[in-house]
């Protein structure tokens, strides 16, 4: 007998998404679907208008990772400007540490408030309240004063986020839906005030991150290293390579193939199926330039908002663990010994990172990674020179704009006519990652991680949350409009 398993939401925050799974009587999945059940519309709001308003528009496709859309628009935007080179390097830098502050706060937030309470008894410290329940109940292994420490961690890690958006403030405006990251370059110039009202705060998460959270990722690693094997995934890894800096790229990017050979990435083979999508079959296969959005709520074999985007037609893991696995084996000398002085701690090597709590683990290294470069990039501004250079909007133009978000590899894609949006597209790791089957009928990233895993009380899917949270899905970003009676499907009111 065949049992199906749904779980509607999954994710604590970060939108709508759902799972189900068909579970064999051996108790492994035998089948996985993976939903997101909201209608995002962004690319349909943006046509006629001015392309400017694409920076201010996207960011609000998602309140947990605006920053990356600002970033993706501006770049969008500078591209389609022809302002792309002639970025100054305060402005380069200025977003860098903007979009950094965001980073910070986004992984912090994944492991403590989105992931952690799936190993850790908070109810045992606090009682049986909110937000602490409802839980699945059984598989908690840590104890004591071990399992207290880490709910003191959970209380700690709210004022650390709090300092990450103090600290995009300082040159972003505000958080969310910054106002400092604009086609050109940034509007803020930096002081030395600022620059010492960032430092001290950056020091102070740099501290947390060292000796609190990648700490807690051992121990958690330790306690239940059975989750270095489960949730593999495609083990095709993709990075656009991201924070563009006056020096190069933080993140080189590029494509990791399943036997670890790293191979180069264009933009060009970038396709989005719709097979299983609600979407127009017409718009299948097509390449974010050539995009388009146009819903289609009668399709009998869709299952998901999410469009699947797939690399030369290929499955892709988009995330921190393509952005460690893609620098480390590039040669990378500080990823490579983070991750290989982690690994080591848990008696685990690079193939180790393919799974759950490697994507955790590849989470806070970049975390590290991130923080210690950001205390570089601040000691490069000049106070005295340029933060943006001028640019036009073109009569008729296109433009790309990618770059690495929290959670992986986000896209623009803009066509200007008459100076205002002629077509827009957006592409979000999450899209990737939770993608529904694509027109080969291939499971999208996280299908193919819960497909063949075992579940043990299949009450309590422990493995299933715990595998997909760990790609710390974001179906804001990837769908948005509510479809307003979920009955009638095909009316839609913007909410
Ligand atoms: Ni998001």
């Amino acid at each position: 007998m065949v049992t199906k398993i749904k779980i509607d939401p999954i994710t604590r925050i970060e939108g709508h998404m759902a799972i189900e799974a068909l579970i064999g009587d051996d108790g492994v999945v035998k089948e996985a679907k993976s939903a997101g059940t909201l209608f995002r519309g962004f690319e349909i709001i943006l046509l006629g208008r001015d392309p400017r308003d694409a920076n201010r528009l996207t960011q609000r496709i998602c309140g947990v990772c605006p920053t990356a859309h600002a970033t993706a628009s501006a770049l969008c935007l500078d591209d389609a400007f022809g302002s792309i080179n002639k970025i100054p390097d305060n402005g380069k830098l200025i977003r860098a540490l903007i979009f950094g502050s965001n980073f910070l706060q986004s992984h912090i937030l994944h492991f403590y408030h989105l992931a952690a309470l799936d190993y850790v008894d908070a109810v045992s410290v606090v009682g049986d309240t909110a937000p602490f329940v409802p839980r699945y109940e059984g598989d908690y292994r840590i104890s004591g004063e071990a399992n207290a420490e880490l709910v003191n961690h959970y209380l700690k890690a709210l004022d650390i986020r709090r300092k990450c958006q103090e600290m995009l403030s300082i040159f972003g405006g505000k958080m969310p839906h910054n106002v400092g990251i604009v086609p050109g370059g940034v509007t803020e110039r930096p002081t030395e005030d600022k620059i010492t009202n960032f430092l001290w705060r950056l020091n102070e998460i740099r501290d947390f991150i060292d000796n609190v959270y990648i700490p807690d990722v051992i121990a958690v690693a330790k306690v239940y290293g059975d989750y270095f094997e489960i949730g593999k995934g495609c083990r095709r890894v993709l990075a656009y390579g991201g924070f563009d800096l006056p020096t190069g790229k933080l993140f080189e990017g590029g494509i990791v193939s399943p036997d670890l050979q790293p191979e180069p990435f264009a933009k060009e083979n970038i396709t989005e199926d719709v097979k299983h999508s609600w979407y127009a079959d017409s718009s299948s296969g097509k390449n974010p330039a050539q995009g388009q959005t146009k819903p289609d709520l009668k399709k009998k074999e869709a299952y998901s908002f999410l469009k699947s985007p797939r690399y030369n037609g290929e499955v892709c893991e988009l995330g921190p663990l393509a952005r460690m696995v893609s620098n480390y084996v590039q040669g990378d000398a500080k990823t490579k010994e983070l991750v290989d002085s982690l690994l080591g701690q848990v008696g685990a090597g690079i193939d180790a990172l393919f799974s759950v709590l490697g994507r955790h683990a590849a989470r806070a290294l970049e975390a590290k990674l991130v923080a210690d470069a950001m205390v570089d990039w601040l000691t490069y501004l000049a106070p005295d020179e340029p933060t943006i250079v001028e640019s036009e909007i073109p009569e008729k133009g296109e433009g790309a704009g990618l770059t690495e978000a929290p959670r992986g590899a986000v896209g623009h894609w803009i066509s200007i006519k008459d100076k205002k949006i002629d077509r827009y597209q957006v592409i979000t790791p999450t899209a990737w990652n939770a993608s529904p089957k694509d027109d080969k009928d291939q499971p999208g990233a996280v299908e193919q991680a819960i497909i063949g895993t075992k579940v043990k009380d299949k009450d309590n899917p422990f493995e299933l949350v715990r595998i997909v949270r760990a790609f710390d899905p974001c179906l804001a970003c990837s769908v948005h409009l509510l479809d307003a009676r979920g009955s009638e499907l095909g009316v839609f009111r913007v909410v």
